[in-house]
C-alpha cells in the first residue's frame, strides 16, 4: 500500500506531489506528508488524514521548490499519526525518504543504530532506512546512491523507496523491491517517479519500470542512471504509456466507485474487443497463445488470487471446468504461498489480480515458479510486477480502476475467463458449434445487457433505501451464482461497514439459517437455470422463519417475484454468463447503501487499493 510521488526539474514540486498524491490516494490515505528541498534546505510537512488535510495545514507554510517527495500512507507499523507520516528525515534533517512497504528486520537494525546514538523519532519501520544511510554516508565517505544502495543491502522485506538529500540538491535516489516503482522522464530534462503511473500520465508518457532490486539516480546533471544491489549498471528500458488522463477523473460522477459500475458495458466491451467475433465462429487470447496445447494437457489449473479476484477465480473455475472439461483448483495466493502446495511442471499457475501488486500473489507466483509450473497472468495493470513476473498472460483491459472496492475489474476479469473457458472448450471440442456459437453471440450482447440493469438504477436505490440501516445481510446463490453472493457481501461489507456473509445457497440451513429473523435481509440469486426449483425452496425456508427476500431474477420471472418482499429483475442470458449480470444490481445496491450511511465510498475505512504487504 501507500502511495509515493517525487519529482525533479525546473517546475514548481509541490503542486505536482500534491496531484499525483491525490491520484495516489487510493492506495492508502491514513496520512500525507511531503519534503521539498529550498535553498539546501528540507522543508518538511506532513499530517495524519487525507491529501486535503495535508493542503490545508500546508497553505500557512513555503511550499516552493523544484525537487520534492511526497507519500500517501497505509500504515503497518506504528499509528496513523502527524509523527509516524512520511517522509521520515535523518536526525540532522539533511535527508528525506518515503518508503512503501514494510522492513521486517527493522527491529534488529533499530537496536545497533540506537546502540550508535541514533534516536528515534516515529515507531515505524522506515525510519531505520533512512538513519542507515546517514551512518553509511558518515562512516563510508560514498555518494548517495551508493549509501542507499548498501543500506539496501542489509534490508529483508518489501521497499520502494525514495530519497532526498540537501547536501545532493540536484538528485533524488530510488529504489525498489517488491513494491512497484515507475520513473517518468519528463520533455524538460526532468523525472518524475510514483507507486504507479496516474501521477506521471498528464506531463509525458516516457516511462520505465523499475525491476526488482534496482537503485535509479535522477539527475539533473547527467539525467537516468540504473545498477542493481550487485552494483552492475542496467539499461533503462523505456516505455509508452497508453493510460488516458481522463480515466483517471470522476467525469460528472459523485464518486469513483459508481463511475466504474457504470463503466461496465464498456469495459466489458474493451475486454473482449479482438478476441471474439461470434459471426465468424472464433475466440482468441493473443497472450496466452503459446501455452494454449499446455493448458489443455495441464494436470490441472491452479488459480491464486485475493479478495474480489478470488471470487473471480471461483467463477472461472465453474465455467472451465463446465465448459472445457478441465480441472481447476482455485486458492488464496495466501494461503497457496505458505503451505507447501504440490505443484509441477505439469500444473499451470493462473494468477488473477487487477493491480497487478498484490504482495500474496506475487509470493504465490514465485513459489509456483520456483516448484516448475508455468505462471500466467490475468491483471488490469499494463507493466505491473504480475505482468513481468508471470511467463505470459492476458490483460482485463478495464482501465484504471480508482474505487478501492473493485467493480469493473471484477467483471472484466470474469470476462476474460469466460474467454479462456470458450477458448479451452473450443479447441478441446467439448462444446457443439451451434453452442460454441450460442454463448459467443450472447457475450458479445452482455454490455448492452448490463447498460439495461444500470438503467435500473433508480428502483435499487429505493431498495437500498429500505435495508440502509441493516446490520447484518445473508447473500444466497447456487453454482456459479454463490461466488457472485460472496462478491455481493464483500461489497457490502467493505464500504458500508454492514455484517455480510455469502453461502451457497444450501448451505444456509447447516448454521446460518440460526440467523434469519424478520431483522435480516436476504438477498437471493434465483434468476432461470438448472438450480432455479432448489434457489426456490431456499427461499421458502428464510421466508419459514420470517426473513426478508431481496431476489435478483430473470425478467418476465414470475414465482421468485411472488416470494420476495422486492426484486430486480436482469436480462435473460445464457446460464453460463449470468454472474456478468447479476454482479451489477448488487454493487449498485451496496452502492447507495454504502452512501446512504454516510461512509466514505471511495476510500472504505481501513483499506487500501493495492495490498503491496503481506
Ligand atoms: C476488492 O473490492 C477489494 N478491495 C480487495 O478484496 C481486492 O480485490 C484484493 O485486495 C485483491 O486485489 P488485486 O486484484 O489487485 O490483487
Ligand atoms: N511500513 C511503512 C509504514 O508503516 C510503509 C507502509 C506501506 O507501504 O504500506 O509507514
Amino acid at each position: 500500500m501507500c502511495g509515493i510521488v517525487a519529482y525533479i526539474g525546473n517546475k514548481e514540486a509541490y503542486p505536482i506531489l500534491i496531484k499525483g498524491l491525490q491520484r495516489l490516494e487510493y492506495r492508502g490515505y491514513d496520512s500525507a506528508g511531503v519534503a521539498l528541498l529550498k535553498d539546501n534546505h528540507v522543508n518538511l510537512y506532513k499530517k495524519q488524514g487525507k491529501v486535503s488535510d495535508l493542503e490545508n495545514y500546508a497553505k500557512q507554510f513555503d511550499t516552493s521548490g523544484k525537487i520534492g517527495i511526497g507519500h500517501t500512507r497505509w500504515a503497518t507499523h506504528g499509528l496513523p499519526n502527524d509523527i509516524n507520516s512520511h517522509p521520515h528525515t535523518s536526525m540532522d534533517g539533511k535527508i528525506a525518504i518515503i518508503h512503501n512497504g514494510i522492513i521486517e528486520n527493522y527491529d534488529s537494525i533499530k537496536e545497533q543504530l540506537i546502540s550508535r546514538g541514533y534516536e528515534f523519532k516515529s515507531q515505524t519501520d522506515t525510519e531505520v532506512i533512512v538513519h542507515l544511510i546517514d551512518d553509511i554516508l558518515k562512516k563510508e565517505g560514498v555518494d548517495l546512491a551508493e549509501a542507499v544502495r548498501l543500506a539496501l543491502m542489509s534490508v529483508i522485506g518489501a521497499y520502494a523507496i525514495v530519497v532526498l538529500s540537501s547536501d545532493y540538491p540536484d538528485q533524488l535516489v530510488c529504489a525498489r523491491k517488491s513494491s512497484p516503482l515507475v520513473v517518468g522522464i519528463g520533455q524538460e530534462n526532468d523525472f518524475y517517479l510514483a507507486s504507479d503511473a496516474t501521477p506521471i500520465i498528464e506531463y509525458t508518457k516516457q516511462v520505465v519500470y523499475l525491476n526488482d532490486e534496482e537503485i535509479a539516480t535522477v539527475s539533473l546533471k547527467e539525467g537516468l542512471k540504473i545498477i542493481n544491489i550487485k552494483n552492475q549498471e542496467k539499461s533503462p528500458y523505456v516505455q509508452e504509456l497508453e493510460m488516458q488522463i481522463e480515466s483517471l477523473e470522476k467525469g460528472g460522477f459523485e464518486h469513483f466507485m459508481l463511475k466504474e459500475i457504470f463503466e461496465q458495458p464498456r469495459s466489458i466491451r474493451d475486454c473482449f474487443r479482438g478476441r471474439l467475433n461470434s459471426e465468424e465462429g472464433w475466440v482468441q487470447l493473443g497472450g496466452l497463445k503459446d501455452y494454449e496445447q499446455r493448458l489443455i494437457h495441464a494436470n490441472r489449473l491452479v488459480m491464486v488470487a485475493c479478495g474480489t479476484s478470488w471470487h473471480a477465480c471461483q467463477v472461472g473455475e465453474y465455467l472451465i471446468e463446465d465448459l472445457a472439461r478441465i480441472n481447476v483448483e482455485v486458492e488464496y495466493a495466501s494461503e497457496f504461498r505458505y503451505r507447501n502446495p504440490i505443484i509441477n511442471e505439469n500444473d499451470i499457475v493462473i494468477a488473477l489480480t487487477q493491480s497487478g501488486e498484490t504482495a500474496d500473489t506475487l509470493a504465490a507466483i514465485e513459489l509456483a515458479k520456483q516448484k516448475g509450473a508455468k505462471v500466467l497472468g490475468i491483471t488490469n495493470v499494463v507493466g505491473s510486477s504480475v505482468s513481468r513476473a508471470t511467463h505470459a498472460g492476458s490483460y482485463t483491459h478495464a482501465g484504471p480502476e480508482i474505487g478501492v472496492a473493485s467493480t469493473k475489474a471484477f467483471t472484466a476479469q470474469v470476462t476474460v475467463l469466460t474467454l479462456m473457458a470458450l477458448r479451452l472448450a473450443h479447441i478441446r471440442g467439448t462444446l457443439s458449434r451451434s453452442e460454441f456459437h450460442q454463448l459467443t453471440a450472447e457475450l458479445e450482447r452482455i454490455p448492452d445487457k448490463v447498460q439495461r440493469i444500470l438503467e435500473s438504477n433508480d428502483k435499487i436505490k429505493e431498495i437500498a433505501h429500505i435495508y440502509h440501516q441493516a446490520t447484518n445481510a445473508l447473500y444466497l446463490g447456487r453454482g456459479s451464482s454463490f461466488p457472485v453472493a460472496l462478491e455481493g457481501a464483500l461489497k457490502l461489507k467493505e464500504i458500508s461497514y454492514i455484517h455480510a456473509e455469502g453461502y451457497p445457497a444450501a448451505e444456509m440451513k447447516h448454521g446460518p439459517i440460526a440467523l434469519i429473523d424478520e431483522e435480516m435481509p436476504v438477498f437471493v440469486i434465483a434468476t432461470k437455470g438448472t438450480s432455479y426449483e432448489k434457489v426456490v425452496s431456499n427461499i421458502q425456508e428464510v421466508k419459514a422463519r420470517k426473513g426478508k427476500i431481496i431476489s435478483i431474477v430473470t425478467e418476465g420471472d414470475v414465482q421468485v417475484k411472488e416470494l420476495s418482499d422486492h426484486y430486480i429483475e436482469i436480462p435473460e442470458t445464457d446460464e453460463h454468463l449470468v454472474p456478468l449480470l447479476a454482479t451489477i444490481p448488487l454493487q449498485i445496491l451496496s452502492y447507495h447503501i454504502a452512501v446512504m450511511r454516510g461512509c466514505n465510498v471511495d476510500q472504505p475505512r481501513n483499506l487500501a487499493k493495492s495490498v503491496t504487504v503481506e
